[in-house]
């Protein structure tokens, strides 16, 4: 990959020694030229509603939604554009499945220790509404998903398994093909959260055979405010709609109600027309890369942080240290500093954008009695002379501050 040719396309930097040196990723990235002008294409040249008037610039909205549909769909293996679903975010869609089902007391969800708040505290909220039971694949020290212990646990009462596909933490991933077997052997529902895994890795959801997918847009070179769950075109009667109205609806009277087909079915209101337009720009800018260079790219990024830092005795990486098993996810901590002070100091010393605390994964950290952690995360733009300046950084605020 080309990452000069790759930081041209993106108006943030400038070529000048001021620019961002932004390891922020797992949070959000940065767009591209083609993705900002896609976006504000809408608002230029058909800044109208779509899929409900007759005029010509509705039917244009249309059209470019639809493309945008087709291409993420296509981007992610789904068969079908149908089974793209637009929300606003990654935790809208899980919320979307999770209070959509009608699970009831008795009903039994399955997740990790690990799990990003999006997928963690919806199960929450409908154990104290409906009264399903919550069960939780714990980590071990090492970090990595205990596919034993899942498999003990995968009872023949499961009724949901709910997984960070990628999590945002430590960057280790689940082996979602066996899990979903082994769940599916039991008749159980999975879900899979992609929101860190999809930026990064190719994905197939219909060779995965995983029945429901959420991510988002803006961790993927898209614009700001834009969700995807995929579903199994077959499973969305099964799932009430999270946000009912104008849209969504085919027929109702006073009584009652007729929803139209997926996907229609579940985006109710007007949409972020704008954001998906850009959406369809980002997976094709992604595409012209291809997913394989990006994952390297990511990959040999961060092999030359862990490197540089791992024999550091100021330093603990959050496990697993093996960088190959991390994606584009580098966490660490640094002796007696708060991670806080750690991400201040980096932006203050040199520009260097990382994020610190528990990362919304608040019950991974309470459980191990860890303060949270700095977490660097990289993305196609970054470079490996950015990485020597964070590491150069580190370095000295080990000298300067640690204890
Ligand atoms: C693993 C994971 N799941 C869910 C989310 C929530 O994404 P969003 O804020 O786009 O809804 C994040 C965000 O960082 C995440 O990392």
């Amino acid at each position: 990959m080309d990452v000069e040719r790759v930081r041209r396309d993106f108006p943030v930097f400038t070529g000048s020694a001021d620019d961002p040196v932004y390891l922020d990723n797992a949070c959000q990235t940065f767009r591209p030229r083609q993705v900002i002008e896609a976006s504000d294409e809408y608002y230029l040249k058909y800044p109208a509603c779509a899929g409900r008037s007759v005029h010509r610039l509705a039917t244009e909205v249309s059209v470019k939604v639809d493309e945008a549909r087709e291409k993420i769909s296509r981007f992610i293996g789904s068969r079908s554009p149908n089974c793209i679903v637009f929300t606003k975010n990654c935790t809208e869609a899980l919320n979307l499945v999770a209070k959509g089902l009608s699970l009831r007391r008795g009903d039994i969800v399955l997740t990790t220790d690990m799990e990003h708040n999006s997928n963690h505290v919806p199960w929450i909220q409908l154990a104290r509404t409906k009264g399903i039971t919550r069960k939780s694949v714990e980590t071990p020290a090492d970090g990595i998903f205990d596919l034993e212990s899942f498999k003990r646990m995968m009872t023949r009462d499961v009724s949901m398994v709910s997984l960070a596909h990628t999590n945002n933490a430590t960057g280790t991933t689940v082996p979602a093909r066996e899990v979903i077997e082994i769940a599916h052997d039991s008749r159980a529902l999975v879900m899979l959260d992609g929101a860190q895994y999809v930026p990064h890795m190719k994905i197939d959801v219909d060779a995965l055979d995983v029945d429901f997918y959420a991510f988002s847009m803006h961790k993927m070179l898209g614009p700001s405010g834009v969700g995807v769950l995929y579903m199994k075109e077959e499973l969305a009667g099964n799932l009430e709609p999270l946000i009912a109205g104008g849209g969504a609806i085919s027929t109702a009277t006073f009584d009652e109600v007729e929803y139209l087909p997926v996907p229609e079915r579940f985006e109710g209101g007007l949409m972020n027309y704008s954001g998906i337009v850009g959406s369809g720009a980002a997976v094709d800018y992604l595409e012209s890369l291809g997913m394989e260079g990006v994952a390297e790219h990511n990959a040999a990024l961060n092999s030359l942080v862990t490197g540089g830092l791992m024999d550091i005795d100021e330093v603990s990486v959050l496990e697993p240290v093996d960088h190959r098993l991390r994606g584009g996810i580098f966490s660490f901590n640094i002796r007696g500093m708060s991670s806080h002070d750690v991400a201040m100091i980096l932006d203050q010393m040199g520009g260097i954008m990382i994020r610190s605390g528990m990362h919304c994964t608040h019950p991974f950290f309470l459980r191990r009695g860890i303060d949270g952690c700095a977490r660097a995360s990289f993305y196609i733009y970054n470079t490996p002379e950015e990485c020597e300046r964070f590491l150069d950084a580190v370095k000295r605020i080990i000298h300067d501050f640690s204890m």
